[in-house]
Protein backbone atom coordinates (compact mmCIF):
# COMPACT_ATOMS: atom_id res chain seq x y z
CA UNK A 1 0.00 0.00 0.00
CA UNK A 2 1.16 3.64 -0.78
CA UNK A 3 1.21 5.41 2.87
CA UNK A 4 1.36 8.92 3.86
CA UNK A 5 2.59 10.43 7.03
CA UNK A 6 2.32 13.25 8.14
CA UNK A 7 4.72 15.19 10.81
CA UNK A 8 8.55 16.22 10.96
CA UNK A 9 9.42 15.33 14.84
CA UNK A 10 11.08 12.30 15.89
CA UNK A 11 7.91 10.70 16.70
CA UNK A 12 7.62 10.74 12.77
CA UNK A 13 11.47 9.75 12.25
CA UNK A 14 10.50 6.18 14.55
CA UNK A 15 7.30 5.84 12.48
CA UNK A 16 8.64 5.92 9.19
CA UNK A 17 11.34 3.45 10.14
CA UNK A 18 8.37 0.94 11.05
CA UNK A 19 6.06 1.78 7.83
CA UNK A 20 9.27 1.07 5.98
CA UNK A 21 10.03 -1.42 7.41
CA UNK A 22 6.33 -3.28 6.92
CA UNK A 23 5.72 -5.27 4.39
CA UNK A 24 2.37 -4.04 3.45
CA UNK A 25 4.21 -1.11 2.28
CA UNK A 26 5.28 -0.49 -1.40
CA UNK A 27 5.80 3.57 -1.36
CA UNK A 28 6.19 5.71 2.02
CA UNK A 29 5.66 9.66 2.02
CA UNK A 30 5.84 12.03 4.54
CA UNK A 31 4.83 15.72 4.91
CA UNK A 32 6.79 17.70 5.68
CA UNK A 33 8.97 15.06 6.83
CA UNK A 34 13.06 15.97 7.97
CA UNK A 35 16.78 15.02 6.92
CA UNK A 36 16.50 11.81 8.85
CA UNK A 37 13.03 10.97 7.77
CA UNK A 38 14.20 11.76 3.82
CA UNK A 39 16.50 8.61 4.09
CA UNK A 40 13.18 6.25 4.14
CA UNK A 41 10.76 8.09 2.49
CA UNK A 42 9.81 10.63 -0.60
CA UNK A 43 9.69 14.45 1.49
CA UNK A 44 6.74 16.32 0.42
CA UNK A 45 6.61 19.81 1.10
CA UNK A 46 3.52 20.53 2.71
CA UNK A 47 3.25 21.53 6.32
CA UNK A 48 1.34 19.22 8.73
CA UNK A 49 -1.34 22.02 9.40
CA UNK A 50 -1.65 22.55 5.80
CA UNK A 51 -5.33 20.13 5.84
CA UNK A 52 -6.15 21.44 2.05
CA UNK A 53 -3.27 20.44 0.68
CA UNK A 54 -2.78 17.52 2.83
CA UNK A 55 -5.50 15.96 1.04
CA UNK A 56 -4.86 17.06 -2.30
CA UNK A 57 -1.57 15.47 -2.01
CA UNK A 58 -3.04 12.04 -0.64
CA UNK A 59 -5.78 12.33 -3.60
CA UNK A 60 -3.21 13.17 -6.35
CA UNK A 61 -0.80 10.31 -4.94
CA UNK A 62 -3.48 7.76 -4.46
CA UNK A 63 -3.02 7.06 -1.06
CA UNK A 64 -4.28 4.07 0.87
CA UNK A 65 -3.81 5.24 4.44
CA UNK A 66 -2.12 8.47 6.06
CA UNK A 67 -0.63 8.26 9.13
CA UNK A 68 -1.42 12.03 11.52
CA UNK A 69 1.71 11.88 13.90
CA UNK A 70 1.05 15.47 15.70
CA UNK A 71 -2.06 16.69 17.35
CA UNK A 72 -2.50 19.88 15.60
CA UNK A 73 -4.15 18.69 11.81
CA UNK A 74 -5.81 16.37 14.22
CA UNK A 75 -7.73 18.60 16.19
CA UNK A 76 -8.32 21.24 13.42
CA UNK A 77 -10.19 18.28 11.85
CA UNK A 78 -7.67 16.23 9.47
CA UNK A 79 -9.18 13.41 9.76
CA UNK A 80 -12.69 14.38 8.84
CA UNK A 81 -11.18 15.93 5.84
CA UNK A 82 -9.95 12.41 4.39
CA UNK A 83 -13.27 11.03 5.42
CA UNK A 84 -15.09 13.36 2.91
CA UNK A 85 -12.47 12.10 0.20
CA UNK A 86 -12.55 8.97 1.33
CA UNK A 87 -9.03 7.78 2.17
CA UNK A 88 -8.44 6.12 5.28
CA UNK A 89 -6.66 7.95 8.00
CA UNK A 90 -5.40 6.36 11.38
CA UNK A 91 -6.12 9.62 13.54
CA UNK A 92 -8.71 10.59 15.68
CA UNK A 93 -11.81 12.76 13.60
CA UNK A 94 -11.80 16.16 15.72
CA UNK A 95 -14.71 15.17 17.55
CA UNK A 96 -12.65 12.90 19.29
CA UNK A 97 -9.47 14.64 19.32
CA UNK A 98 -10.62 16.87 21.73
CA UNK A 99 -10.21 14.46 24.54
CA UNK A 100 -6.44 15.61 24.13
CA UNK A 101 -7.59 18.94 22.79
CA UNK A 102 -9.99 20.24 25.66
CA UNK A 103 -9.06 19.50 29.51
CA UNK A 104 -12.39 20.79 30.45
CA UNK A 105 -14.40 18.13 27.65
CA UNK A 106 -12.23 15.62 29.20
CA UNK A 107 -12.92 16.29 32.84
CA UNK A 108 -16.51 16.26 32.19
CA UNK A 109 -16.24 12.78 30.37
CA UNK A 110 -14.44 11.18 32.87
CA UNK A 111 -16.99 12.30 35.59
CA UNK A 112 -19.49 10.92 32.97
CA UNK A 113 -18.20 7.68 32.97
CA UNK A 114 -17.09 7.04 35.84
CA UNK A 115 -13.30 6.93 34.89
CA UNK A 116 -10.90 7.38 38.16
CA UNK A 117 -9.36 11.05 37.77
CA UNK A 118 -8.38 14.30 40.15
CA UNK A 119 -11.64 15.90 41.20
CA UNK A 120 -12.05 19.54 39.19
CA UNK A 121 -13.20 22.58 38.55
CA UNK A 122 -13.41 24.80 35.53
CA UNK A 123 -13.32 28.83 35.77
CA UNK A 124 -13.47 31.46 32.94
CA UNK A 125 -12.44 34.21 35.31
CA UNK A 126 -9.54 34.44 37.78
CA UNK A 127 -11.85 36.10 40.64
CA UNK A 128 -13.65 32.74 41.04
CA UNK A 129 -11.10 30.62 40.46
CA UNK A 130 -9.12 32.61 43.14
CA UNK A 131 -12.05 31.95 45.61
CA UNK A 132 -11.65 28.45 44.86
CA UNK A 133 -8.31 27.87 45.92
CA UNK A 134 -9.49 28.35 49.60
CA UNK A 135 -11.33 24.85 49.62
CA UNK A 136 -7.76 23.16 48.66
CA UNK A 137 -4.70 22.34 49.97
CA UNK A 138 -1.53 22.65 48.01
CA UNK A 139 0.14 22.00 45.54
CA UNK A 140 -2.14 23.22 43.66
CA UNK A 141 -2.94 22.60 40.04
CA UNK A 142 -4.24 24.75 37.25
CA UNK A 143 -4.41 23.75 33.42
CA UNK A 144 -4.83 25.90 30.76
CA UNK A 145 -8.57 23.84 28.50
CA UNK A 146 -6.69 24.06 24.81
CA UNK A 147 -3.95 22.87 23.33
CA UNK A 148 -1.02 24.44 24.58
CA UNK A 149 2.31 22.16 23.66
CA UNK A 150 2.61 20.72 26.93
CA UNK A 151 2.95 23.58 28.38
CA UNK A 152 -0.50 24.83 29.95
CA UNK A 153 0.07 23.22 33.23
CA UNK A 154 1.20 24.90 36.13
CA UNK A 155 1.86 23.28 39.62
CA UNK A 156 2.15 25.90 42.48
CA UNK A 157 3.67 25.85 45.39
CA UNK A 158 1.60 28.32 47.13
CA UNK A 159 -1.69 30.49 46.83
CA UNK A 160 -0.24 33.69 45.70
CA UNK A 161 2.08 31.39 43.84
CA UNK A 162 -1.33 30.03 42.43
CA UNK A 163 -3.08 33.25 42.34
CA UNK A 164 -0.06 34.96 39.88
CA UNK A 165 -0.39 32.16 37.86
CA UNK A 166 -4.40 32.55 37.32
CA UNK A 167 -4.13 35.82 36.44
CA UNK A 168 -1.27 35.52 33.89
CA UNK A 169 -3.38 32.60 32.16
CA UNK A 170 -6.76 34.74 32.51
CA UNK A 171 -4.63 37.22 31.12
CA UNK A 172 -3.79 34.98 27.38
CA UNK A 173 -0.88 33.46 28.38
CA UNK A 174 -1.35 30.55 26.29
CA UNK A 175 -3.98 32.77 24.10
CA UNK A 176 -7.16 31.07 23.68
CA UNK A 177 -6.38 27.96 25.13
CA UNK A 178 -6.37 29.38 28.43
CA UNK A 179 -9.71 31.29 28.20
CA UNK A 180 -11.09 28.58 30.20
CA UNK A 181 -8.69 27.04 32.85
CA UNK A 182 -9.37 23.74 34.79
CA UNK A 183 -8.20 23.90 38.37
CA UNK A 184 -7.57 19.94 40.24
CA UNK A 185 -7.02 18.61 43.24
CA UNK A 186 -2.97 17.05 43.08
CA UNK A 187 -2.59 13.61 42.64
CA UNK A 188 0.57 12.02 44.51
CA UNK A 189 2.67 8.66 42.96
CA UNK A 190 4.58 7.92 40.06
CA UNK A 191 3.23 8.59 36.45
CA UNK A 192 3.30 5.91 33.36
CA UNK A 193 2.36 6.15 30.22
CA UNK A 194 -0.15 3.83 28.58
CA UNK A 195 -1.22 3.85 24.80
CA UNK A 196 -4.23 1.56 23.18
CA UNK A 197 -4.77 1.19 19.69
CA UNK A 198 -8.50 1.80 18.82
CA UNK A 199 -10.91 0.92 16.17
CA UNK A 200 -13.34 3.12 17.35
CA UNK A 201 -14.98 0.29 19.23
CA UNK A 202 -12.89 -1.88 20.97
CA UNK A 203 -8.78 -0.79 22.69
CA UNK A 204 -5.74 -2.47 22.33
CA UNK A 205 -2.57 -2.23 24.31
CA UNK A 206 0.04 -1.15 22.70
CA UNK A 207 2.97 -0.56 25.09
CA UNK A 208 4.01 1.48 27.83
CA UNK A 209 6.38 3.68 28.89
CA UNK A 210 7.71 6.80 31.26
CA UNK A 211 9.08 9.70 29.93
CA UNK A 212 10.72 12.74 31.68
CA UNK A 213 9.68 15.91 31.22
CA UNK A 214 11.97 18.68 33.13
CA UNK A 215 14.59 20.27 31.06
CA UNK A 216 17.27 19.31 33.65
CA UNK A 217 19.10 16.32 35.40
CA UNK A 218 17.06 15.34 38.92
CA UNK A 219 13.92 16.73 37.38
CA UNK A 220 14.34 20.36 37.65
CA UNK A 221 13.82 23.24 35.42
CA UNK A 222 10.53 23.80 33.33
CA UNK A 223 8.63 21.07 31.30
CA UNK A 224 9.52 20.30 27.68
CA UNK A 225 8.06 18.22 25.24
CA UNK A 226 9.87 15.51 26.62
CA UNK A 227 13.90 14.61 27.56
CA UNK A 228 14.19 10.85 27.18
CA UNK A 229 11.65 7.62 27.91
CA UNK A 230 12.34 4.13 28.05
CA UNK A 231 9.86 1.53 27.54
CA UNK A 232 8.52 -0.82 29.24
CA UNK A 233 7.85 1.15 32.84
CA UNK A 234 8.99 -1.56 35.45
CA UNK A 235 6.91 0.50 37.72
CA UNK A 236 3.73 -1.02 35.55
CA UNK A 237 3.14 -4.19 36.37
CA UNK A 238 0.61 -6.63 34.15
CA UNK A 239 -2.10 -6.00 37.33
CA UNK A 240 -1.80 -2.05 37.15
CA UNK A 241 -1.75 -1.84 33.38
CA UNK A 242 -4.57 -4.78 33.05
CA UNK A 243 -6.11 -2.09 35.64
CA UNK A 244 -5.52 0.98 33.44
CA UNK A 245 -7.22 -0.84 30.47
CA UNK A 246 -9.91 -1.92 32.49
CA UNK A 247 -10.71 1.31 34.23
CA UNK A 248 -9.66 4.08 31.77
CA UNK A 249 -8.77 2.56 28.42
CA UNK A 250 -11.72 0.27 27.41
CA UNK A 251 -14.43 2.51 29.13
CA UNK A 252 -13.27 5.80 27.64
CA UNK A 253 -13.44 3.95 23.66
CA UNK A 254 -16.59 2.94 24.93
CA UNK A 255 -18.18 5.85 26.23
CA UNK A 256 -16.80 8.26 23.39
CA UNK A 257 -18.86 5.62 20.91
CA UNK A 258 -21.83 6.08 23.29
CA UNK A 259 -21.43 9.80 22.69
CA UNK A 260 -21.23 9.54 18.99
CA UNK A 261 -17.68 10.52 18.84
CA UNK A 262 -15.79 6.62 18.20
CA UNK A 263 -11.68 7.29 18.67
CA UNK A 264 -9.70 5.70 15.94
CA UNK A 265 -6.14 5.83 16.43
CA UNK A 266 -3.86 5.73 19.68
CA UNK A 267 -5.41 6.50 22.49
CA UNK A 268 -2.04 7.80 25.18
CA UNK A 269 -2.98 7.92 28.94
CA UNK A 270 -0.85 9.70 30.80
CA UNK A 271 -1.61 8.03 34.34
CA UNK A 272 -0.85 8.72 38.18
CA UNK A 273 -0.11 5.40 39.93
CA UNK A 274 -1.48 6.95 43.21
CA UNK A 275 -2.22 4.95 46.71
CA UNK A 276 -5.86 4.55 45.61
CA UNK A 277 -5.21 2.48 42.45
CA UNK A 278 -4.37 4.54 38.45
CA UNK A 279 -5.96 7.67 37.74
CA UNK A 280 -5.95 9.59 35.06
CA UNK A 281 -3.99 12.66 34.69
CA UNK A 282 -4.39 13.48 30.64
CA UNK A 283 -5.57 12.18 27.52
CA UNK A 284 -3.71 12.14 23.90
CA UNK A 285 -5.19 11.39 20.81
CA UNK A 286 -1.62 10.80 19.10
CA UNK A 287 2.09 8.74 19.94
CA UNK A 288 4.19 10.67 22.91
CA UNK A 289 7.60 12.13 21.74
CA UNK A 290 9.87 10.42 23.06
CA UNK A 291 7.61 7.49 23.82
CA UNK A 292 6.58 6.91 20.11
CA UNK A 293 10.22 5.87 19.36
CA UNK A 294 11.08 3.22 22.06
CA UNK A 295 7.71 1.99 21.27
CA UNK A 296 8.83 1.54 17.84
CA UNK A 297 11.98 0.10 18.72
CA UNK A 298 10.42 -2.85 20.41
CA UNK A 299 7.41 -3.33 17.80
CA UNK A 300 7.47 -6.35 15.89
CA UNK A 301 4.70 -6.74 13.01
CA UNK A 302 3.52 -4.86 10.14
CA UNK A 303 2.67 -1.33 11.85
CA UNK A 304 1.19 -0.41 8.36
CA UNK A 305 -1.80 -3.06 7.82
CA UNK A 306 -2.16 -2.64 11.89
CA UNK A 307 -2.65 0.95 11.64
CA UNK A 308 -5.17 0.36 8.78
CA UNK A 309 -7.14 -1.58 10.75
CA UNK A 310 -7.70 0.96 12.99
CA UNK A 311 -8.82 3.00 10.54
CA UNK A 312 -11.01 0.68 8.74
CA UNK A 313 -12.73 0.29 11.99
CA UNK A 314 -11.63 -3.37 12.44
CA UNK A 315 -8.55 -3.89 15.04
CA UNK A 316 -9.66 -7.69 14.75
CA UNK A 317 -8.68 -7.93 10.84
CA UNK A 318 -4.81 -6.43 11.76
CA UNK A 319 -1.89 -9.07 11.59
CA UNK A 320 -0.32 -10.52 14.62
CA UNK A 321 2.01 -8.27 16.58
CA UNK A 322 3.84 -7.43 19.80
CA UNK A 323 6.65 -6.12 21.44
CA UNK A 324 10.26 -7.27 22.23
CA UNK A 325 11.06 -8.23 25.67
CA UNK A 326 14.08 -5.83 25.68
CA UNK A 327 13.80 -2.74 27.09
CA UNK A 328 14.77 0.58 24.35
CA UNK A 329 15.80 3.89 25.94
CA UNK A 330 15.61 7.57 24.39
CA UNK A 331 17.79 10.34 25.19
CA UNK A 332 16.31 13.80 23.47
CA UNK A 333 19.11 15.80 22.54
CA UNK A 334 18.05 19.49 22.35
CA UNK A 335 19.87 23.01 21.24
CA UNK A 336 21.25 25.34 23.90
CA UNK A 337 18.26 27.39 24.98
CA UNK A 338 15.21 25.05 24.90
CA UNK A 339 13.12 25.36 25.78
CA UNK A 340 12.33 28.56 26.21
CA UNK A 341 14.85 30.11 23.37
CA UNK A 342 16.65 27.55 21.60
CA UNK A 343 20.04 27.97 19.41
CA UNK A 344 19.68 27.09 16.26
CA UNK A 345 22.15 26.70 13.22
CA UNK A 346 24.71 24.81 14.71
CA UNK A 347 26.45 22.45 13.33
CA UNK A 348 26.10 18.75 14.26
CA UNK A 349 29.12 15.96 13.97
CA UNK A 350 29.42 12.20 14.48
CA UNK A 351 26.01 10.53 13.92
CA UNK A 352 27.28 8.31 11.23
CA UNK A 353 29.87 7.23 14.00
CA UNK A 354 26.68 6.90 16.35
CA UNK A 355 24.68 5.31 14.23
CA UNK A 356 27.56 2.21 13.61
CA UNK A 357 26.67 1.17 17.31
CA UNK A 358 24.69 -2.34 16.92
CA UNK A 359 21.26 -1.49 18.23
CA UNK A 360 21.56 2.31 18.21
CA UNK A 361 19.72 4.70 16.32
CA UNK A 362 19.60 8.60 15.74
CA UNK A 363 16.51 10.10 14.92
CA UNK A 364 16.26 13.38 13.77
CA UNK A 365 13.69 16.44 14.77
CA UNK A 366 14.38 19.64 14.64
CA UNK A 367 17.29 19.48 11.71
CA UNK A 368 18.60 20.77 8.87
CA UNK A 369 20.81 19.38 5.99
CA UNK A 370 23.13 21.89 4.28
CA UNK A 371 23.86 21.48 0.27
CA UNK A 372 26.85 19.82 1.05
CA UNK A 373 25.56 17.11 3.54
CA UNK A 374 26.49 18.96 6.82
CA UNK A 375 23.68 18.70 9.54
CA UNK A 376 22.23 21.89 11.70
CA UNK A 377 20.07 22.28 14.66
CA UNK A 378 17.06 23.62 12.90
CA UNK A 379 14.99 23.53 16.28
CA UNK A 380 14.47 22.80 19.94
CA UNK A 381 14.61 19.28 20.38
CA UNK A 382 16.99 18.12 17.98
CA UNK A 383 17.72 14.38 17.77
CA UNK A 384 16.26 11.20 19.64
CA UNK A 385 19.00 8.50 20.31
CA UNK A 386 17.28 5.15 20.71
CA UNK A 387 19.16 2.04 21.93
CA UNK A 388 18.31 -1.18 23.10
CA UNK A 389 19.91 -3.92 25.10
CA UNK A 390 18.86 -7.28 26.32
CA UNK A 391 18.91 -5.49 30.09
CA UNK A 392 18.14 -1.65 30.88
CA UNK A 393 21.40 -0.64 32.46
CA UNK A 394 22.95 -1.55 29.33
CA UNK A 395 20.37 0.01 27.19
CA UNK A 396 20.74 3.24 29.18
CA UNK A 397 24.84 2.58 28.89
CA UNK A 398 24.43 2.23 24.71
CA UNK A 399 22.23 5.06 23.94
CA UNK A 400 25.08 7.34 26.07
CA UNK A 401 27.55 5.92 24.58
CA UNK A 402 25.58 7.17 21.12
CA UNK A 403 25.08 10.33 22.63
CA UNK A 404 29.16 10.76 23.46
CA UNK A 405 29.77 9.70 19.83
CA UNK A 406 27.77 12.91 18.75
CA UNK A 407 30.03 16.34 18.32
CA UNK A 408 27.70 19.02 18.88
CA UNK A 409 29.16 21.61 21.56
CA UNK A 410 25.92 23.55 21.71
CA UNK A 411 23.72 20.81 21.86
CA UNK A 412 22.88 19.29 25.55
CA UNK A 413 20.91 16.03 26.73
CA UNK A 414 19.89 15.12 30.19
CA UNK A 415 22.21 12.45 31.20
CA UNK A 416 20.06 10.66 34.06
CA UNK A 417 17.57 9.40 31.66
CA UNK A 418 15.94 6.36 33.34
CA UNK A 419 17.08 6.90 36.71
CA UNK A 420 13.84 5.75 38.50
CA UNK A 421 13.62 2.82 36.52
CA UNK A 422 17.06 2.07 37.46
CA UNK A 423 17.06 2.72 41.26
CA UNK A 424 14.01 0.12 41.30
CA UNK A 425 17.19 -2.39 40.28
P1 LIG B 1 -0.69 17.31 31.64
O1 LIG B 1 -0.32 18.24 30.52
O2 LIG B 1 -2.12 17.36 32.03
O3 LIG B 1 -0.14 15.93 31.45
O4 LIG B 1 0.15 17.83 32.90
C1 LIG B 1 1.55 17.95 32.83
C2 LIG B 1 2.18 17.33 34.05
O5 LIG B 1 1.71 17.98 35.24
C3 LIG B 1 1.80 15.88 34.23
O6 LIG B 1 2.59 15.03 33.48
C4 LIG B 1 1.99 15.70 35.72
O7 LIG B 1 3.35 15.49 36.02
C5 LIG B 1 1.57 17.02 36.28
N1 LIG B 1 0.15 16.97 36.70
C6 LIG B 1 -0.92 17.28 35.95
N2 LIG B 1 -2.06 17.13 36.65
C7 LIG B 1 -1.70 16.73 37.88
C8 LIG B 1 -2.42 16.43 39.08
N3 LIG B 1 -3.75 16.53 39.16
N4 LIG B 1 -1.71 16.05 40.16
C9 LIG B 1 -0.35 15.96 40.11
N5 LIG B 1 0.38 16.24 39.03
C10 LIG B 1 -0.28 16.62 37.92
N1 LIG C 1 6.30 13.21 25.81
C1 LIG C 1 5.01 13.63 26.14
C2 LIG C 1 4.14 13.92 25.00
O1 LIG C 1 4.42 13.61 23.86
O2 LIG C 1 3.08 14.49 25.24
Amino acid sequence: MKVLLVGSGGREHALALSLKASPSVSSLICAPGNPGIADVARLANVAADDLAGLVRLATQEAIDLVVVGPEVPLALGLADKLAEARIACFGPRQNAAILESSKAFTKEFCQRHNIPTASYATFTMAGPAKMHLANLSPPFVLKADGLAAGKGVVIAESRSEAEAALDEMFSGRFGTASARVVVEEFMAGEEVSVFALSDGRKAVFFGDAQDHKRVFDGDRGPNTGGMGAYSPAPVASADILNSVMDTIISPTVAGMAAEGRAFRGVLFAGIMLTDDGPKLVEFNARFGDPECQVLMARFRGDLALTLRACALGNIDAAPDFDFAPDPAVAVVMAAQGYPENPLTGSTIRGIAAAEEIDGLAVLHAGTKRDEDGTIRAAGGRVLTIVAMAPNLADAVHKAYRGVDSIMWPMGFCRRDIAWRALARG
